[in-house]
């Protein structure tokens, strides 16, 4: 027997400010076409002004609690995700955290767009070391507050919104059978810091700075990076890209998902997309995705679930869960 997480609930929160394609003409110098042919993103969800990060959060949280049926109070653990928090600091997750009444501890991860998968490997191990026994994980962005809005080559990518589940700790038979967590991996190379950076931070030069961005090399990356880790992941349970049934991935680019189901010979339908609907909303896109296929009833009981996301930092990691 072995201690495992598995996923109680989801939850998932989108501000109501759709903003399209046809509204970023008015902006910027570009174009529906281009941002579809290039993206496949149509629209995005924007933050209305004051609403924060915090707010997004914690709305997720509570549909995911709900969905959950467990109450605030049994949940011992929160990791929340963002590269957006309301403040510096403290961490928006003890936000959350006051917000639902839970217990134990709270804190932030920051790995931006792998944030969310990060954030679910630490809430893993926190579960199968008994160091928690429920935890709330959540991925959650204002990425907006980021954008330079008079750069077409960023602003036209990018989304607000949250996603969060509920996850226990049980004994399990060990084996990749098991509901849950199956495996988590994570990587970063520091050395690829500035292809993807805000240009400003608290100890730099005191302001919240503007994303920035090599985009093309991004792209050349994440196709290469994400495919070994998706890999890794595979040999690890001992499983096949055949034994998947949905592959919730990081909601970048329609290309770079495309690219790497079909090297993964993974059919179409198995993938899970909202990026058309929702752009890139950073940590937040996982749950958002998967919130959205368990809600419509396409992830069933016992499905094998692949998630796998790359950001700035480089960071990077997949993770297996069976539902
Ligand atoms: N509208 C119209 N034209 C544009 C726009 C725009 N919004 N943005 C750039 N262009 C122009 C460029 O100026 C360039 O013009 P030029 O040829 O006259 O110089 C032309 O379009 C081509 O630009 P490229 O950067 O070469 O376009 P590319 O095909 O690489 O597409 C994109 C750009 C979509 C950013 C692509 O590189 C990409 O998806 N990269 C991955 C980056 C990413 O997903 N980042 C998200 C964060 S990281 C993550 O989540 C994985």
């Amino acid at each position: 027997m072995v201690m495992r997480s598995r996923v109680l609930g989801c939850g998932i929160f989108l501000p109501a400010n759709v903003v399209t394609n046809q509204d970023l003409e008015q902006r910027v110098d570009t174009t529906d076409e281009w941002i579809v042919q290039r993206t496949g993103i149509k629209s995005r969800h924007i933050a209305a002004e004051g609403e924060k990060t915090s707010d997004l959060a914690i709305a997720a949280a509570m549909r995911a609690l709900e969905h959950a049926g467990v109450p605030g109070d049994s949940i011992d653990c929160i990791i929340l995700a963002t590269t957006t928090p309301d403040n510096t600091f403290p961490a928006t997750a003890t936000k959350v955290q006051a917000a639902l009444g839970t217990k134990g501890f709270a804190m932030d991860i920051q790995a931006v767009c792998a944030g969310f998968v990060y954030a679910l490997s630490v809430a893993d191990n926190f579960l199968r070391n008994g160091q928690a026994r429920r935890a709330l994980v959540i991925g959650a962005e204002t990425f907006s507050r980021l954008l330079d809005w008079n750069d077409r080559t960023t602003c036209v990518l990018f989304g607000d919104g949250a996603g969060a589940i509920v996850l226990e700790a049980y004994e399990a038979k060990g084996d990749s059978t098991d509901r849950g967590v199956l495996s988590t991996h994570l990587h970063s190379d520091g050395s690829q810091y500035d292809l993807l950076y805000v240009d400003g931070g608290a100890s730099s030069t005191g302001t919240i700075g503007h994303v920035r961005m090599h985009g093309q090399e991004i792209f050349r990356h994440a196709v290469s990076k994400l495919s070994a880790v998706v890999e890794e992941a595979l040999v690890a349970n001992g499983l096949e890209s055949t034994d998947i049934d949905w592959m919730v991935p990081h909601q970048a680019n329609r290309r770079i998902i495309d690219g790497l189901a079909r090297k993964m010979k993974l059919s179409p339908e198995k993938v899970v997309l909202t990026v058309d609907r929702h752009g890139n909303t950073s940590a937040a896109s996982i749950p958002l995705a998967l919130g959205e296929a368990v809600a419509d009833g396409r992830v069933k009981r016992g499905d094998l679930i692949l998630m796998e996301a790359i950001g700035g930092g480089l960071t990077w990691g997949s993770a297996l869960i069976r539902w």
